[in-house]
């Protein structure tokens, strides 16, 4: 075996200044260090980077044979131990082994940019980066593995120059593991390659058992799940205090990462969703893969804070953004989750073989022209900025549960709703129409219809669409972590940009920050949502304490908060089911789960009965200057203090589990010297959210940047503040 010899390092070039001098990238400064070194085979020494602040360190190296792996250590202490890197091909291909590495090169990454819609109106993405140039000796196929280390964490991805021995290829396995220290406690849900809309587990990750195949939660379809199967991003934290977050960031053209694991090494592999036949990703070279991320911190809030998965995504494509804007919209929608009212026109799912015109209507349709009419009122009133009609549509008759191809076609209303006179009628009141999608599932169908639904979109002045995909895929064989569906799910939002129409999907698979690249990407669902509540097992009080530190980090959430009539048994006597929360932690949503359109889901009469609370809504912002994360442990609690994009407000929501809880906020984020009037929306005395989830309470104080405030949090409870500028 040949020693390295520091003797043939070629060259060592040093760039300082070539992006500065580019006015259009002022704001970029990156200083690119070249080492070329050469190595004889498998006997390269570790590469070894720092974070910028030098808590984190990685380690690559060649281990038995030349196989790529890696460490990460935080602030000296292990957090993955040696893991393999590498893929599998068709064929007995592997690209994980005799491996010699080529060329390295070290870079420092440092730019600040501005999201179109955000949590932060700035961002800055500030990285060490390692380059590893492989070439596999056996059959000289070429390799490179980036590393990117933040002070939040660790990002790593495969790339694929273009070379002469490897062109089209299939992804059999990929071999990336995170080998974790220890028996970390975890928060996970089973690896279901169709559904994220589970509730969270914590446990030891010896006691994982992501098969939830048998559970009757409310989930209406499941695909395969395998006992040491879990999605990411998978939060967990070790017996000493750290976090730690393994996800992923811009899935594009590649399969949804889950994570396997073995519980006797405590180590996880990369799982990928396959297609139909079994093959996980087709590939051509040049190709660069989804960044695989792992966060640390011995700080919670420092997870729910961090931009790495944004900064991991490329700049927007769109050029011109005027035209997405966040909003705040109301709709005909929790009325068929409470069964009010349906979705379908007979009201009975009763499809018939001759069509709509068959159905006798029932009475209970939702969508009508009347009350699509009183929704517009209701918004136009209280300055909402939208109204989503959902039912609008012929195919709900049979919509979901057959695993049929032809449901909706997207263009054809029910008879009795008159999309002209809603379209007019929005446009006097300078209210916009959220359109809705549900393709069932059937994406062929879909995407077969998509330029025409979009066409009949625009011509009814609709800009947003909620799109769904509740139920088994067709092409049938693909679940909706597949590279196909991946595909489909960012293709869906190109057209959209191309016609100016804002997306916000359900049942997507979950988005990995691609939403930086496509700001119109507004919000998705692709989680266990609000309406889980009216009409399941629910989500337990501790839901909205995790999904902030795992599904959120991929970008915003439709949670669809702001639930006051939280007992079921309001709309029949006998129902159990419950929205698992106080009033006031419904308000405290707002501002901890972040999306730049939020939904007042209630139905409006609710609304009317609580005035005083819904001011809330009405006031809160939902795209922002500034977010301070000032309380955070995952499962537990989480206070978040926002700034209104543009104004001089704040928000602050607080929410806790099932447990109650007190604490004291400082509000020294406020500028110094100014007067604020905060009005805090908070659990009564006597707020349970089992037995007494109605009770809130009210009180405005003058606050200043001095000024702290008591939080007093009941079970499954939550406090709002907004903190609006004295005059
Ligand atoms: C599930 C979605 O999450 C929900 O918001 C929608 O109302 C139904 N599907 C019907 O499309
Ligand atoms: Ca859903």
């Amino acid at each position: 075996m040949q020693l390295p010899s520091f003797m043939s390092i070629r060259t060592i070039l040093t760039d300082i200044s070539i992006f500065a001098i580019l006015p259009t990238l002022c704001h970029l400064m990156k200083k690119i260090i070249l080492l070329s070194l050469a190595f004889g085979p498998f006997a390269a020494p570790a590469q070894t980077l720092s974070s910028p602040s030098r808590s984190l360190k990685a380690e690559f190296k060649l281990v038995d044979n030349g196989k790529p792996a890696y460490t990460l250590e935080y602030k000296g202490r292990a957090v993955v131990e040696q893991s393999l890197l590498g893929l599998v091909l068709e064929k007995p291909d592997v690209l994980n082994s005799d491996f010699k590495v080529i060329r390295t090169q070290a870079a420092t990454g440092d730019e600040t940019w501005t999201p179109v819609l955000g949590e932060q109106s700035t961002i800055r993405n500030h990285y060490k980066e390692l380059r590893i140039e492989l070439l596999q000796t056996t059959t000289d196929r070429k390799m490179n593995i980036v590393f990117r280390l933040y002070d939040d964490g660790l990002a790593f991805r495969y790339e694929f120059p273009n070379q002469k021995n490897l062109r089209y290829f299939k992804v059999t396995r990929e071999v990336t593991e995170f080998n974790l220290a220890a028996d970390h406690k975890a928060f996970w849900i089973p690896g279901d390659y169709d559904s994220q809309e589970y509730v969270y587990t914590e446990s030891a990750l010896s006691a994982i058992n992501g098969d939830q195949s048998h559970i009757s939660n409310g989930i209406g379809f499941k695909g395969p799940m395998d006992a040491s199967r879990v999605q990411s991003p998978l939060m967990m934290k070790t017996k000493d205090g750290l976090y730690l977050n393994i996800f992923e960031a811009a899935v594009i053209n590649y399969p949804v990462m889950h994570l396997k694991l073995n519980q006797k090494t405590f180590t996880f592999s990369a799982d990928l969703a396959p297609n139909a036949i079994g093959h996980l990703a087709y590939l051509e070279a040049p190709c660069k893969l989804p960044w695989r991320t792992v966060m640390v911190s011995d700080d919670a809030r420092d997870i729910v804070g961090s931009r790495l998965i944004l900064n991991l995504n490329d700049p927007s494509k769109i050029d011109d953004t005027s035209w997405i804007k966040p909003m705040k919209y109301v709709g005909i929608w929790w009325e068929m989750h409470v069964n009010k009212s349906t979705w379908d026109y007979a009201g009975a799912q009763s499809a018939t073989t001759q069509g709509v015109t068959a159905l006798v209507p029932s009475g209970k349709h939702g969508a009508t022209t009347q009350n699509a009419k009183n929704y517009i009122d209701f918004a136009a009133r209280h300055g909402f900025d939208g109204v989503l009609i959902e039912g609008w549509n012929v195919g709900w008759e049979d919509w979901f549960g057959n695993w049929k191809e032809e449901v909706f076609d997207f263009v054809t209303p029910y008879p009795d709703f008159d999309i002209k006179e809603v379209t007019a009628y929005a446009k006097s009141k300078n209210v916009q129409l959220i359109m809705h999608h549900e393709t069932s599932g059937s994406v062929s169908n879909y995407e077969r219809r998509l330029d025409r639904a979009y066409t009949f979109m625009k011509t009814h002045g609709y800009n947003a669409v909620k799109t769904g995909y509740v139920g088994r895929i067709i092409p049938r064989g693909e679940w909706h972590d597949g590279q196909a569906m991946v595909n489909h799910f960012n293709w869906v939002v190109q057209r959209a940009a191309e016609r100016k129409i804002m997306v916000n999907s359900h049942e997507s698979s979950r988005p990995t920050g691609v939403h930086r690249t496509w700001p119109n990407y507004v919000s998705a669902e692709a989680a266990r949502g609000n309406e889980f509540n009216a009409w399941s097992s629910g989500n337990p009080p501790a839901h909205e304490t995790i999904l902030p530190f795992t599904r959120l980090l991929g970008g915003p959430m439709d949670y669809t908060p702001g639930i006051f009539e939280l007992k079921m048994s309001a709309y029949d006597p006998t129902k159990k089911e419950q929205v698992q929360t106080t009033l006031a932690k419904q308000l405290a949503l707002y501002v901890t789960m972040y999306s730049p359109i939020q939904m007042a889901a209630d139905l409006p009469e609710n609304y009317e009965k609580h005035p005083d609370a819904f001011q809330f809504i009405k006031d809160v912002a939902v795209d922002w200057d500034e977010t301070k994360i000032l309380e955070a442990e995952p499962g537990d609690y989480l206070t978040i203090a926002r700034k209104a994009k543009g104004k001089d407000a704040w928000f602050v929501g607080a929410v806790t589990d099932e447990n109650a809880r007190k604490s004291t906020i400082s509000l020294d984020f406020l500028p110094a010297g100014k007067k604020y009037k905060a009005v805090i929306y908070e659990d009564g005395k006597d707020a349970d959210w089992q037995k007494n989830p109605k009770s809130y309470a009210i009180r405005t104080v003058d606050v200043s940047s001095k000024s702290k405030i008591d939080l007093v949090l009941a079970p499954g409870g939550g406090t709002a503040v907004s903190i609006l500028p004295k005059n």
